[in-house]
């Protein structure tokens, strides 16, 4: 039984303000949890409430503290912190909103997950064991961002995100050390063609490369250089994040104004001529003609995610696998704001055979929910940056933790998934 909650703000990655909740069980266990910030966020997303004030720039969180303290305790407090979905039911119905913009996503998801993460230890489980029983044991492949692009840094790339994918391996550790070797190869690689080495916001890479090929390119190379075989053992992946380089008629890319056809032509290039296997919000949420374009192009042939087009809610992603959109979904708890929303998307998703992947936001903290939740659900895939800085690092660590506790039941979706069909 809950007997307190207290939220508090705390700084994310960027250094702006985020929002943090405890929860403190009857036999004393607690359980604290932190949520992360996006900057190219999809218009649909659940509210993050903001105070707008003389603070922070406007993003002072004190609004959504007061929430959890007042409001959100008492809707929770005397609850069982076992029945998750009762809880956060409890506060959906206290929010009353659409969109979770009268309390805030963000003050109702950190009181969610500490519901969840008091639990586990009230059971002496660690949280993806509570989260998943005796079935979550899948480590999942790290889509790790190098390169940063769009919102999230001043390359000059359109595209936000491009990622290593080191799949071709037996276990996870090992795919996280060839991630790591071919992001500190990458780093010389640049280094020696003369391009700066600062990082962008998920801790990749920000060279100012000449066009969006260079970018692969130059991937391709540092997995060689590290010893590795890309499209073998290590592929790539893209978020074009493209409803921020949308104008609501066409794309604006590498200088031009492009149809959504034009833009499918690109990616199938692009598909035909590097180990891609994954490509995320390639049509903007908005275009919903040129996502059915991508679909049933590449639909076969690689991963389509859909991150801003789902935004991890259940009601907008059915619709969209009712319109052939995609044949993946970003998952992000915060998009939605409650834990049993995020559990609800995901198994519709593995039953209409769509992939999940479970991801971080580009503001993020040392929290680590998301590595369970990725085991727990057997999603197979997690988005969580680059192999460096800690908020990102800690996610990888943290699997390596579960990796550890999990021992011989350990399955590294790398080594099961049918690479040979999506290639
Ligand atoms: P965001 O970026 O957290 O800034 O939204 C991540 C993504 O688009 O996948
Ligand atoms: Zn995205």
């Amino acid at each position: 039984v809950i007997i307190d909650v207290k939220g508090r703000m705390v700084l994310d990655s960027r250094g702006n303000p985020t929002v943090e909740a405890t929860v403190l069980l009857e036999d004393g266990s607690m359980g604290t949890a932190a949520v992360p910030s996006g900057a190219s966020t999809g218009t649909r997303e659940a509210l993050e409430l903001r105070d707008n004030g003389k603070e922070f720039g406007g993003k002072g969180v004190d609004k959504a503290v007061a929430n959890i303290n007042e409001a959100l305790a008492e809707v929770v407090i005397g609850m069982d912190a076992y029945d998750q979905a009762g809880i956060d039911m409890a506060m959906i119905e206290a929010d009353g909103t659409e969109n979770k913009s009268k309390l805030g996503a963000n003050a109702i998801l950190a009181v969610s997950l500490a519901v969840a993460h008091a639990a586990a230890k009230s059971l002496g489980l660690p949280l993806f064991a509570y989260l998943g029983g005796v079935q979550g044991k899948v480590l999942p492949i790290p889509l790790m961002n190098v390169i940063n692009g769009g919102v999230h840094a001043d390359s000059g790339l359109d595209f936000q995100e491009f990622m290593i994918v080191p799949a071709g391996f037996d276990n996870y550790s090992d795919a996280l050390r060839a991630g790591a070797e071919v992001y500190q190869v990458l780093k010389s690689v640049l280094k020696k063609q003369g391009y700066r080495i600062a990082v962008g916001d998920e801790g990749g890479f920000a060279p100012t490369l000449p066009n969006h090929k260079a970018a692969l390119q130059v991937l391709v190379e540092a997995i060689q250089t590290a010893g590795y075989e890309p499209g073998k053992q290590v592929f790539l992946a893209l978020d074009a994040a493209a409803s921020e380089f949308y104008d609501g008629t066409s794309y604006k890319y590498e200088g031009k104004q492009l149809s959504s056809k034009d833009m499918l032509a690109v990616y199938e290039e692009m598909v035909s001529q590097y180990p891609i296997i994954s490509i995320e919000d390639g049509m903007a949420e908005q275009d919903k003609e040129g996502w059915k374009l991508i679909t049933q192009s590449l639909g076969s042939k690689v991963l389509l995610v859909g991150d801003d087009v789902f935004v991890t809610n259940p009601a907008i992603f059915t619709k969209g696998v009712e319109d052939g959109i995609a044949n993946a979904i970003l998952i992000k708890l915060n998009q939605i704001g409650t834990l049993t929303e995020t559990l609800d998307v995901i198994r519709t998703a593995h039953l209409v055979g769509y992939r999940c992947i479970i991801s971080h936001r580009s503001g993020e903290t040392e929290d680590t929910t998301i590595s369970h939740l990725a085991v727990a659900t057997n999603a197979g895939f997690i988005k969580t940056g680059a192999p460096a800085r800690s908020e990102r690092v800690a996610k990888y660590n943290e699997l390596l933790r579960i990796q550890e506790y999990l021992g011989d039941s350990a399955v590294y979706f790398g080594k099961v998934f049918p690479w040979w069909k999506a290639v």
